[in-house]
């Protein structure tokens, strides 16, 4: 008989309910509205816009939803290019593939693995319509040069900021920086409903469009609020609208914003203080904060000295119970980048930390004891 898979005993993440969850959700059950656009989704989108300064706040059903959206909006034609970093989501990049564009790799920076903004002027084209700077861990990508060169050559910037809802670079909220910004709501994300993301339009002459391609295609929110009497198909579109359970769900996590960031805060740093030594010692590198960001301690990771090290220290902490995890694979070498161009050498960074990045279990209901475990298990492992 097959034996089971050994269950671990600290997990990389676990959802943290904060308390109101449940009652929200039968809240929405009373009220009788269970499909999208009602009180809940009012008061999560309001005050995602009224936190972080954003015009207007779409909930969707994922960010790879909002990324879709945000490619539809685009209006992109045969051959028009999108630069996207090789270090990144599938969806970071395939929601553009999907409706048309052409993607054009970037490689990242060594330091903070966010896309190099120094590579950029020389990957745009006059075909390239669009970039999307992801901000990894929601440490913010250098903004203002990548600013700059969108300006110059007439680019939309479409952030993907997954990572890093409530994050600052000079004191301005991430995914407030380009025209478009995505969040994700996914289960492993700081605030979470499950499945769920939003989409931030900074821009408003896409408000419009934006609600309407969200609808089916069709102007049911210009008709619900009474600005035209009957609605009816006007565009393209698809049903990107999240139920209200979900947007419960949703507004309790985000209210309680404060206690799930600061116990992450917490946890982030005690990492840093209690594996410095030992990282340094192991020629172990440790995640980079540049001064002009805030984080939202959304992911600790060690950068190994190579893959066999990197190997050996997952098989060290399963053996104790730990999950620790990598993260992207350089996605100009998968099957699909390949198809679209990509190759070996292309991006030398990603293609060198996609295989030496690993995680370490952080969520806001990491207890002290098995934090204390983990680090006790790392500072344990032998990399020579
Ligand atoms: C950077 C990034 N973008 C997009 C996504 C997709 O998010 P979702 O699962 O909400 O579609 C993820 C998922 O982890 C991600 O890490």
């Amino acid at each position: 008989m097959k034996e089971a898979p050994r269950p671990y005993r600290i997990p990389f993440n676990r959802v943290h309910l904060t308390g109101s969850e449940l009652a929200y959700i039968a809240e929405a059950v009373e009220r009788g509205h269970l499909s999208g656009d009602g009180a809940f989704t009012r008061r999560a989108s309001t005050l995602l816009e009224e936190t972080l300064g954003v015009p207007r706040v779409l909930l969707t059903t994922s960010c790879t939803h909002a990324l879709e959206m945000a490619a539809l909006l685009l209006d992109l034609k045969p051959g028009d290019e999108v630069i996207v970093p090789s270090f990144a989501f599938v969806t970071t990049v395939n929601a553009f593939v999907l409706h048309g564009a052409r993607p054009v790799f970037a490689d990242v920076r060594p330091d903070t693995l966010n896309l190099d903004e120094r590579s950029l002027p020389a990957l745009v084209t006059a075909r390239t319509r669009a970039v999307v700077p992801l901000h990894y861990g929601g440490v913010a990508c250098e903004m203002e040069p990548i600013l700059m060169t969108a300006h110059r050559h007439g680019l939309t910037v479409v952030e993907d900021n997954a990572h890093g809802l409530f994050a600052t670079q000079r004191g301005k909220a991430l995914g407030t920086f380009g025209a478009l910004a995505t969040q994700s709501f996914h289960e492993t994300k700081n605030i979470t409903c499950g499945e769920g993301g939003a989409l931030l339009i900074n821009d408003p002459a896409l408000v419009a469009r934006a609600e309407i391609l969200r609808e089916k295609g069709t102007n049911r929110a210009r008709f619900f609020r009474g600005q035209v009497d009957k609605y009816t198909w006007v565009d393209l579109g698809s049903s990107y609208l999240p139920s209200e359970i979900l947007a419960a769900f949703l507004l309790a996590q985000l209210e309680a914003r404060a206690s799930l960031q600061a116990a992450r805060e917490r946890i982030w740093e005690r990492y840093r203080a209690e594996l410095a030594g030992w990282a340094e010692e192991n020629g172990v590198g440790l995640p980079h904060v540049p001064a002009s960001c805030v984080q939202p301690y959304h992911v600790f990771y060690l950068m190994m000295p190579g893959l066999d090290a990197r190997t050996r220290f997952i098989e060290h902490l399963k053996a104790r119970g730990i999950l620790a995890v990598f993260h992207y694979q350089p996605l100009h070498l998968s099957d699909m980048g390949r198809r679209l161009g990509g190759r070996p050498g292309q991006c030398p960074v990603t293609e060198d930390v996609a295989d030496r990045l690993v995680r370490l279990p952080l969520f806001a209901g990491l207890s002290e004891a098995d934090q204390g475990e983990v680090i006790d298990a790392v500072r344990g492992s032998r990399l020579a």
